[in-house]
């Protein structure tokens, strides 16, 4: 199939720099140091690439994820970054043979994980993001609580979300060993032998961590990609030009085909003006043709894929392989 056959908008994965990307995180992060997170992207078929690459342990967003990354044969080590207040489908995964962490910041989430059937859990560390995590000064009593009910207490895991997008680079390392030194501490407190932390932004910066829970990198998106990583932009959406104007164009990409919280996408050689539901207005020196084909490259890579329910894998112009998003959903 030709890339000109499908109907926009459709979410394109050019498959060398996937490949070069994966190779370039595994090169830098190899085998159990990363711990891809599939919130990303959403597909198994890429998580498979992931484990091909040499990561068995994966990091999850949500209980789906959890399932689905279980049913394709992908639950070796699954950590659920994030909180649950019912872990029974977790659980469920658990009996069913899935190793599944979940992390735990609250004496309402341990609860909720003895009660579900979860049988492991990371204590999840407020490093600076605030949003989850505990204090670290309460880890250690967390870790106990959860002790007392039951549980396996692996570690600790702190997301250093807020500092992900610095683009110096020397202020994002010194941020991150500032972040990762509470991190260190609480893990003193709790014991274990997982820290679990890092991302896309960080993944180079962050030498404290065991293991770093990066996502974006595989695909990219242009926020990253103006902070100055070694990753190449392999997702783009296919747009068709539906209405030209004297002194603008229109693409048939819109907000309901991209993730616009990092602000509008971008497309090659063009300005973009603005997005509304269903349009990207741009405009370019070189004349534009209605029915012509335009790769619009968009700001956030997560939430982008999440509106789509499949993503062609493409060289060139020619589609190799059509892979479902198949942890869409919750
Ligand atoms: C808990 C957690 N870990 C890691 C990441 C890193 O992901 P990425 O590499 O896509 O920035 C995120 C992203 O939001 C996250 O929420």
């Amino acid at each position: 199939m030709r890339i000109s056959e499908l109907t926009t908008p459709a979410l394109l994965v050019e498959r060398d720099l996937l490949d070069a990307n994966l190779a370039t995180m595994s090169a830098a992060l190899p085998g159990p140091r990363l711990r891809p997170h599939v919130k990303a992207h959403k597909t198994t078929a890429l998580a498979r690439r992931q484990q091909a690459s040499g990561h068995s342990g994966f990091t999850c967003a949500t209980v789906r994820e959890c399932e689905v990354m279980a049913a394709a044969g992908l639950g070796a080590d699954l950590l659920l970054a994030n909180e649950v207040l019912d872990a029974r489908r977790l659980g469920s995964l658990v009996a069913d043979g899935a190793r599944v962490t979940t992390a735990v910041d609250s004496p309402e989430t341990v609860a909720a994980a003895a009660g579900g059937g979860v049988r492991e859990v990371l204590v999840d560390v407020n490093v600076g993001l605030n949003r989850c995590g505990c204090p670290p000064e309460r880890a250690g009593e967390l870790a106990a609580a959860a002790r007392s009910a039951g549980l396996e207490v692996r570690g600790v895991m702190g997301y250093e979300g807020h500092l992900q997008l610095v683009s110096d680079p020397e202020e994002r390392k010194r941020r991150t060993g500032e972040a990762m030194a509470l991190l260190q501490a609480a893990a003193a407190d709790v014991g274990g032998e997982v820290v679990s932390a890092g991302g896309t932004g960080t993944y180079r910066d962050n030498i404290w961590a065991t293991e770093i829970q990066a996502g974006s990198y595989a695909l990219m998106d242009t926020a990253y990609d103006a902070v100055g990583h070694p990753f190449g932009q392999a997702l783009s959406v296919l747009g068709t030009v539906v209405s030209v104007s004297a002194g603008h164009a229109v693409a048939d990409v819109g907000l309901k085909a991209l993730g616009m919280d990092h602000g509008l996408p971008s497309i090659d050689g063009a300005q973009v003006r603005r997005c509304a539901d269903e349009h990207t207005t741009f405009v370019r020196d070189e004349p534009v043709r209605v029915g012509e084909r335009v790769r619009v490259l968009p700001a956030h890579v997560d939430p982008t894929v999440a509106l789509h329910e499949r993503m062609h894998l493409v060289d060139g112009d020619t589609v190799l392989e059509t892979w479902p998003v198949d942890m869409r959903g919750w």
